[in-house]
């Protein structure tokens, strides 16, 4: 099997060499991470999950999936940030675009809920659901976070109302703490199957755990080819690799690189549709992970070619404060050829008998000159196919190169103070007990 790989080479020589001098840096981070001594050293978990993950739990997991699978045509994955997003970007990226539109269908659809608060949506949701067979895979790591907590006691006296408390709780499974927040104390109490994420792992960093891999599982995704692929990167990134191997390290150098030099936006740019979640996925990764102490990229992303045509123009011209990471397919899943037309109106039968992908490409690598000559630099990932195997070579290669990113810019890359913000705030315009003080002066600021 290939490795995905990293290209730094539309770098401009300055660049290139400000990344050579960020070499020894980025491997002594490497060496930090590795060895736990660093700043959040005490969530530094997901550093061998991959390896790390015993034929037991992975069989525990699918076992799981499999009851929710015969049981229910449409699971609901409840969750937030760390716990929604990994699952989201793999369901997207490996099935059908059109699966929910299948009259007949292998693996049942996944829903989400708990990633907002839009009374609309769980509304649209509850009404969709009626009459359906139905399962719900609560995640909070937390146990505590509002919107999937307020979205699971929706959905669960829905599923008790329409199947009975007792086939209910062969129909919810909770993931969480092993021992503390709301979430375990209901789970307890009513007796669900429940998966444990690891005090050591965050959210954002949490996809290789239960958290994503029993969605993912039951959407009928290969979890050890998505483990398989994380183990190939955890390898290859590890400390015994040199600097100009280990794209993780490489990758971490060029960002810090571009960031000293004034590119404080790195847009995440993919020319696969499918890939639009990964995307959502990363920014929180690199979001929450480096942007703390009045420092960090912000992280954006654009679906290409589709956001040429909205974004293009700002990349192409706007602002030079930015720079772009493409991830680039080789090869699509399938073949579509185009056709000849007698007629040619539209002109393009110069394009007759190539494929959409070369097509594709031929933009993708347009774009490219185009934005490097426009002073964006670019970076390119690229990953063989679209498959849950280098799916998972892509999950570890971002979270390995955040945790040296991070460790580089001088953040803690495992904590997120400042998500506690708005939550103080809501409570206290909520009038949640506890929050009697800050509500008077909160308010009286509105
Ligand atoms: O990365 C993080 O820790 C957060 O973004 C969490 O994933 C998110 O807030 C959800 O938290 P929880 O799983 O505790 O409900």
């Amino acid at each position: 099997m290939k490795n995905i790989t990293l290209d730094i080479n539309k770098l401009d020589a300055t660049t290139k060499d400000a990344v050579s001098k960020l070499a020894a840096k980025a491997n002594e981070c490497n060496a930090t991470l590795q060895n736990g001594n660093g700043a959040g050293n005490d969530f530094l978990g997901w550093l061998h999950l991959p390896s790390s993950i015993t034929e037991e739990e992975l069989a525990d997991i699918e076992n799981t999936a499999k009851v929710l699978r015969e049981k229910c045509e449409i699971v609901v994955a409840v969750g937030i940030g760390g716990s929604y997003l990994g699952t989201k970007a793999v369901v997207e990226a490996l099935n059908n675009s059109f699966d929910w539109l299948q009259a007949e269908r292998k693996n049942p659809v996944i829903l989400y809920a708990g990633n907002n608060i839009g009374e609309d949506y769980l509304y649209e949701l509850s009404e969709v659901l009626k009459g359906k067979q139905f399962g719900i895979i609560n995640i909070s790591k937390s146990g505590t976070t509002t919107e999937p907590a307020l979205a699971f006691r929706i959905l669960k006296k829905q599923l008790e109302e329409s199947v009975g408390k007792e086939e209910a709780k062969h129909r919810i499974v909770a993931i969480t703490d092993a021992k503390k927040g709301a979430l375990r104390t209901l789970a307890d109490k009513e007796g669900y199957k429940t998966f444990i994420i690891p005090d050591n792992v965050g959210g954002r960093f949490s996809v290789l755990t239960p958290v994503g891999l029993l969605p993912i599982a039951v959407a009928g995704i290969s979890i050890r080819d998505l483990v398989a692929g994380a183990v190939a990167i955890e390898k290859a990134t590890d400390v015994s690799a040199a600097f100009d191997k280990n794209i993780s390290a490489i990758y971490a150098a060029a960002r810090n690189a571009l960031y000293n030099s004034g590119k404080k936006i790195e847009i995440l740019a993919n020319f696969h549709p499918k890939l639009h979640y990964i995307a959502e996925w990363w920014k929180q990764l690199y979001g929450e992970s480096e942007g703390k102490d009045g420092k960090g990229i912000f992280p954006a992303s654009v679906d290409l070619t589709t956001d040429l045509h909205s974004m293009g123009q700002w990349i192409q011209e706007g602002e030079r404060s930015i720079f772009e990471t493409v991830i680039s397919v080789e090869q699509p899943d399938h073949k579509v050829t185009i056709p000849s037309d007698e007629e040619n109106l539209d002109g393009l039968n110069f394009l007759a008998g190539k494929r959409v992908d070369e097509v594709n490409k031929m933009a993708e690598l347009g774009t490219q000159l185009a934005h490097v000559d426009g002073g964006v630099p670019n970076i390119k990932i690229t990953i063989p196919e679209v498959s849950a195997y280098y799916i998972g070579q892509l999950f570890y290669f971002f979270e390995r190169a955040c945790g040296i990113s991070g460790y580089m810019l001088g953040v803690n890359p495992f904590n997120q103070p400042g998500v506690e913000a708005y939550k103080k705030n809501m409570f206290a315009l909520l009038n949640k007990p506890g929050y009697e003080k800050e509500s008077e002066a909160i308010k009286a600021r509105l």
